[in-house]
This record gives C-alpha cells, structure tokens and sequence, in this order.
C-alpha cells in the first residue's frame, strides 16, 4: 500500500494542546496536513486557560517542518465552534478534517453529581463535538469530502463507576457518529469513532502496569487512517490501545414476539430476551435496520438465527415499503413509511444496502 499523505488536507484537532490530541496533530502533520491546534489550555477538570499549551504544539510542528496554526477558543459554545472552524478557513482556505478529542473529567458518584458537573462534561465532550462537526461538516458537504473522528470512550459504552456525566456524553458521540455516517455518505464524508486507552495527564495514576504500553502515539495512527481519504469505514466504533484495534458493534439479540404480552410472560422468558448465543446476533445499521428487524419479528418472519455477513443486518425484505400491513402495529408502519420517504430522498445507498442483505438471506 502507498504512503497516505495528507498534502493539500486542512485538520481541525481539538484540545490537541497535550495528551492524545497533541499526538494525532503531529502525526497529521508530519504526513502533510496543515492543522489547526485548537485547546483552551485548562486543567484536567476544565478549570483555567493557557495559550502556551497549544502554541507549544505549533511550535514542535513547526519546527519539523510542518504546517500548523493555534487555537485557543473554548469548544464548549457555539460561538467558539464556529470561531475554530473559521479560523481554519481564513488561514488554510478550508477544512477537511475534524478531531473531537478535546474533553474534560468532573468524576463523582452519581448521588453526589452536581448539576454544574453534568452541564460542564456534556458541554466540552458532547456539545463541542456538535459546535465545531456542524460548521465543519456544512463546508465538507459542499466540498464533497470530509472526515470526522470522534473520541469516545469504554466509560460511555460500557459503563464505568462515578463517570455518569462522562460515560453519556462519550455514549452520545456515538449516536453522533453512526447519524454523521448517514447524514455524509453520499457527501463523501466518513464519521468514525475511537475508544482510545492511553497515558496522559487523565489518566496518569490509574493505569498500573499497562501505563508503559499505551502511549498516545499508539492511538494516533488509527486517528490518521481513519482521517484519510484511503478510509472507506464510516459509523464504526473503534477500541485503539497500545497498538491494538478492535472494532466495538452494538448487537441485537434475535428477541421474542410474546402471543399474551404481560409482565409476568416477559419476566418467564427474560433470559430468551437477553439471548442465548452471540452467533445469533444480528448488527442493525442504521433506525431503518432496526425498524425492518422489527417488523420482520411481528409479521412472523424468521429473524431469529439470521445473521449477515461480516455482522451486518440481516433481512428478509426486498424493499420495506412492499411490507404488508401489520394489524396493531401502526406506529411500526409508520416509522417505515417516513424512513423510506427519506432514504427516498437522501439515502439511496441505504436501499442498495437493504437490497444487498435481500440477496445474502433470500428469504422473501
Ligand atoms: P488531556 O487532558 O491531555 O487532553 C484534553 C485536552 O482538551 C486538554 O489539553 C484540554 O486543555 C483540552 N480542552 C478541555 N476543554 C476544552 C475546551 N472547552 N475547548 C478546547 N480544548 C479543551 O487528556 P487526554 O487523555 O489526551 O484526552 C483526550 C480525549 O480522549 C478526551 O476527550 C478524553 O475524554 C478522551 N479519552 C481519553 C482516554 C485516555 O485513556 N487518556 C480514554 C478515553 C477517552
């Protein structure tokens, strides 16, 4: 495979004045990108400002050889998410590439989190990413080519003690990504997601021994990839760690259509609910998946067992508007109806998607 180069790309790297972001600028400028280091050079909880943290960053990229400007707007507004992107226009003519990777902690137990830790974790982590994607993502549409990357983390995915304010707002960039996924594909934008475990000042102390093999220069790589134009992947999760990647998906088990829905029935089969095999998992990949799965389960289709290749949805519809009628179900056909109008619209991979899954199960 040919070097990826990112000669001519303009990258957005937020809170890159240490840490992870830092090390993703770097990497991006070393391969030709001009970056944008944006931080508002506080401290680990948000408290603060510096605009040595940023400049110093510069200043290293600089002195390889590369192209690099500093930021020091706060994410956390609108008004400093649009001011990040403009900059980036106004000294590099565009934007390209967006890293949300600036982010902050307040951990506490959830009966003692305060409002203001809640509102200051969701406003940089959840918010941020919001502010700067969507002017971002405005100019990547109409220039037909953008790529985000998003940090996530384990916390949000799969929980972690006394990270509530955290863990939802590093949850809620996932439902970002898989919808920028959507919303981009037929833009030329990919929206992807990390998951990263590395030493930094977030997490000095708390490593133990792992600490000495998860530098943030093995997380960067991934963050290039994914931010390069040879990246095909868009609405992915991914677990990156000292070197190891994994991609994270959200399953569903094949479920149960109750014929006497009650408490009681669904307490007798809660554990055929929660499933019995992985290999029975279905991946639905966007509401439109998910909303076939359903209405496939209530017309008595086979779902259960059913599975796509690579983990992808599988389905037994060619098309879900050729769905029968679903007697007391209407909300389901209606939520069909709307899905389809729009993929009408803006989604026509989806249905080629649809189609694709038709011909692996050929059920219909
Ligand atoms: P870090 O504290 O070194 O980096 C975060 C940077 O964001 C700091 O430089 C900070 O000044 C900047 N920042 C904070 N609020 C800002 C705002 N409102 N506007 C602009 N910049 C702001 O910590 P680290 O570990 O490098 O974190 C980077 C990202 O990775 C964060 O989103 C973090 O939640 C995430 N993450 C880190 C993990 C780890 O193991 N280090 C694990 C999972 C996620």
């Amino acid at each position: 495979m040919s070097e990826m180069t990112f000669d001519g790309r303009v990258a957005i790297v937020t809170g890159a004045g240490g840490g992870l972001g830092r090390s993703h600028a770097l990497a991006l400028a070393e391969r030709g990108a001009s970056v944008l280091v944006n931080d508002l050079g506080g401290a680990v909880d948000g408290s603060g400002d510096s605009k040595s943290a940023a400049q110093l960053v510069v200043d290293e990229i600089e002195d390889k050889g590369g192209t690099a400007v500093a930021n020091f707007e706060s994410v956390a507004t609108p008004e400093g998410g649009e001011a990040i992107v403009q900059a980036a226009v106004d000294v590099f003519g565009k934007v390209d590439i967006v890293i949300n990777n600036a982010g902050i902690l307040r951990d506490k137990a959830f009966h003692k989190m305060e409002n203001s830790m809640i509102d200051a974790v969701i406003d940089v982590h959840l918010k941020g990413a919001f502010y700067v994607s969507r002017p971002a993502f405005i100019l990547m549409r109409e220039q037909g080519f953008g790529r985000i990357v998003s940090t996530t983390s384990a916390s949000g995915i799969f929980g972690n003690f006394g990270q509530a304010n955290y863990g939802a707002a590093k949850a809620g960039l996932v439902g970002l990504t898989r919808v920028l996924a959507h919303e981009g594909a037929i833009h030329g934008v990919k929206a992807n997601a990390i998951a990263p475990i590395a030493l930094t000042r977030m997490t000095e102390g708390i490593l133990g021994d792992l600490s000495s093999q998860v530098s943030p220069e093995t997380v960067s790589p991934m963050v290039v990839y994914l931010a390069s134009e040879t990246c095909e992947e868009s609405g992915n999760v991914y677990s990156v760690a000292g070197g190891r990647i994994a991609r994270i998906v959200t399953m569903e088990t094949p479920g149960v259509v109750f014929e006497g829905l009650s408490p009681e029935s669904i307490a007798a089969r809660i554990g055929d609910i929660n499933g019995r095999s992985v290999s029975e998992f279905v991946e639905p990949g966007s509401l439109d998946d998910e909303t076939v799965l359903i209405a496939t389960a209530l017309a008595g289709g086979a779902t259960e067992g059913a599975r796509g290749s690579e983990g992808s949805l599988s389905s037994g519809l060619t098309d879900f508007r050729d769905f029968p009628p679903l007697a007391g179900v209407p909300s389901i056909a209606a939520t069909a109806k709307f899905t389809f109008d729009l993929a009408d619209e803006i989604l026509s991979s989806q249905r080629e998607f649809a189609l694709e899954i038709t011909k692996l199960f050929a059920l219909t």
